[in-house]
């Protein structure tokens, strides 16, 4: 009898979901919950080895999401949680994370790195990487302001080949040394 009756209950409880479900799909601002714990909530990380969604170009997010689903780009726990998500949560929270306004960041940057950087970064980044790294041309991802220690661990992924590099973006990269590319992370840290 008792199980019966649990039994009765649970079916129930899962019916009563489904159809809340149908109801209302879950909202991206709902979708987006699960994140803020580690982006920070509207997409403001609080930690310098987690990058800020907020203000990130969409079609970044959107293309971060798939590579870190098929397993192309390398993950600490991304790749495990996007095979949670299907494309149309991608373009949903993507929509919402890039909505939300730019986490502007205080870092302890090295003033002559900046300088060195500036002076660096139109001729060799800015045909993708626009508007000092506001804005990113396609699915180039924004680095305004973005952790310099995320932008300094992915550069070393892409450089080890870890993280595929787009070709473009290689051909700029490969000639550069390392101190200019160390002063090109830290302007991008530097803007505001
Ligand atoms: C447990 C912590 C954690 C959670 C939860 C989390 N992330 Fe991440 N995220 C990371 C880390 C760490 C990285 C860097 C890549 C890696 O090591 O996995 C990252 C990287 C990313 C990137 C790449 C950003 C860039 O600039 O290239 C995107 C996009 C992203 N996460 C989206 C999401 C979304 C959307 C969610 C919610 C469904 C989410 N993350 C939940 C920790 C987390
Ligand atoms: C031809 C366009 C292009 C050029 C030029 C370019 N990039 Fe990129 N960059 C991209 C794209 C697209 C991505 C994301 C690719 C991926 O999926 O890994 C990216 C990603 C990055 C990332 C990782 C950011 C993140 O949030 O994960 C860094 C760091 C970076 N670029 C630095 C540079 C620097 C420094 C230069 C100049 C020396 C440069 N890029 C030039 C297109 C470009």
């Amino acid at each position: 009898m008792m199980m019966k009756w649990r039994g009765w209950a649970l079916a129930t409880g899962v019916l009563a979901i489904s159809a809340l479900a149908q109801a209302a799909p879950p909202s991206a601002a709902m979708l987006s919950n699960a994140c803020a714990g580690c982006h920070g909530t509207n997409g403001g990380s609080a930690g310098p080895s987690m990058p800020s969604l907020a203000s990130q170009s969409k079609e970044a997010i959107v293309e971060a999401m798939k590579k870190f689903k098929s397993g192309e780009r390398p993950a600490t726990v991304m790749g495990r949680l996007a095979k949670g998500y299907s494309d149309a949560d991608f373009t949903a929270m993507a929509e919402f994370f890039s909505k939300q306004k730019l986490h502007v960041t205080s870092q302890a940057l090295d003033k002559a790195k900046i300088a060195k950087g500036a002076s660096l970064q139109d001729s060799n980044c800015g045909r993708c990487h626009i508007e000092d790294g506001k804005e990113g041309k396609d699915d180039t991802p924004v680095m305004a302001s973005q952790w310099l220690p995320y932008l300094q661990m992915q550069m070393a992924e892409y450089q080890s080949g870890k993280r595929k590099m787009p070709e473009k973006m290689a051909e700029k990269v490969k000639p550069l040394s390392g101190a200019d590319l160390e002063a090109l992370l830290h302007f991008y840290a530097s803007v505001k």
